[in-house]
């Protein structure tokens, strides 16, 4: 790395490993960079323009993406991250994605992550990790996705209940109090979320169950990690409440799978 280039701080599989210099982001290159960056670059042909531009990948297995200036939120996230129109603007964006993507055709042969794919499968390459530090923000209001290394075939709705997990967000207050300001209320924030999104009322019928089962594939995407010995999974485990937070979380949700349902349908 040059003297001016620049760590940058945000997610935790590549916690240290991602350098802006100048206009330019250096990060580890996902084993399918090659078929990522020829849909990244299909969905700007699409007129989707909120996302990384791909400019090319290094001998020493690094991709190399246009920077998108902004800011994004990282925990314990701030209040202008978490407001209604924060949490409206990152519904547009994500139907505006899906919108372009289904224009796409995906190389169903690329090798995509099944970390955190839809178990139903699909035709549309979901993003699968659309947390606060994976969406750029311009004058409070979401301008960009990045960060494309878990994306995977599935359905739209898949997504959709995954960007509910991290936006509403779908934990039990005790566990979203540790990262997210107080009182922000659930049903009501997944029902903006639907609405902002444009969910058609056949997904809005399905997405708490969705959103359950995200969780227990979100829950075997840490499992994976921590048998491995991750240090940086080690560590978030035992600092968040182990996996009691998680059976917590998983309880909560099937609890009030039926104040959900209400709160998108009514
Ligand atoms: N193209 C980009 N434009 C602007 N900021 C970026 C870009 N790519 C990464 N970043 C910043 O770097 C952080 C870490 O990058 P990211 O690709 O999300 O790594 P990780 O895989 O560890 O989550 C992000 O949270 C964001 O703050
Ligand atoms: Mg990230």
């Amino acid at each position: 790395m040059t003297a001016e280039s620049e760590a940058l701080a945000g997610g935790m599989v590549n916690a240290g490993a991602v350098f802006r210099r100048g206009a330019l982001v250096e990060r580890p290159a996902p084993r399918n960079a090659p078929a990522l960056h020829v849909h990244l670059l299909a969905l700007k042909e699409h007129g989707f323009d909120a996302a990384p531009t791909p400019v090319g990948l290094t001998e020493d297995g690094r991709e190399q993406l246009a920077f998108i200036p902004g800011a994004v939120a990282l925990p314990p996230f701030p209040d202008w991250a978490m407001t209604k129109a924060a949490l409206e603007s990152v519904g547009s964006l994500l139907r505006r994605l899906h919108e372009a993507g289904a224009a796409v055709e995906v190389d169903a042969g690329a090798g995509w992550p099944l970390d955190l794919a839809d178990p139903e499968g699909g035709t549309l390459l979901c993003h699968n990790d659309v947390c606060p530090d994976n969406v750029v923000f311009r004058d409070g209001r979401a301008a960009a996705l990045i960060d494309f290394d878990l994306a995977a075939p599935g359905r739209p709705l898949w997504d959709v209940a995954m960007t509910a997990r991290y936006w509403v967000p779908m934990a039990d207050p005790a566990s979203a109090a540790a990262f997210y300001p107080s009182g922000l209320d659930a049903p009501a924030r997944l029902r903006i979320l639907a609405d902002s999104y444009g969910l058609s009322p056949r997904d809005r019928a399905e997405l708490p169950r969705v959103i359950e089962q995200a969780t227990e594939v979100c829950r075997s995407f840490v499992a994976a990690r921590v048998a491995d010995g991750d240090p940086a999974y080690l560590q978030a485990l035992a600092e968040r409440g182990g996996w009691e937070r998680w059976d917590r979380m998983q309880t909560w949700l099937a609890d009030h799978r039926a104040t959900f349902t209400a709160s998108l349908l009514n």
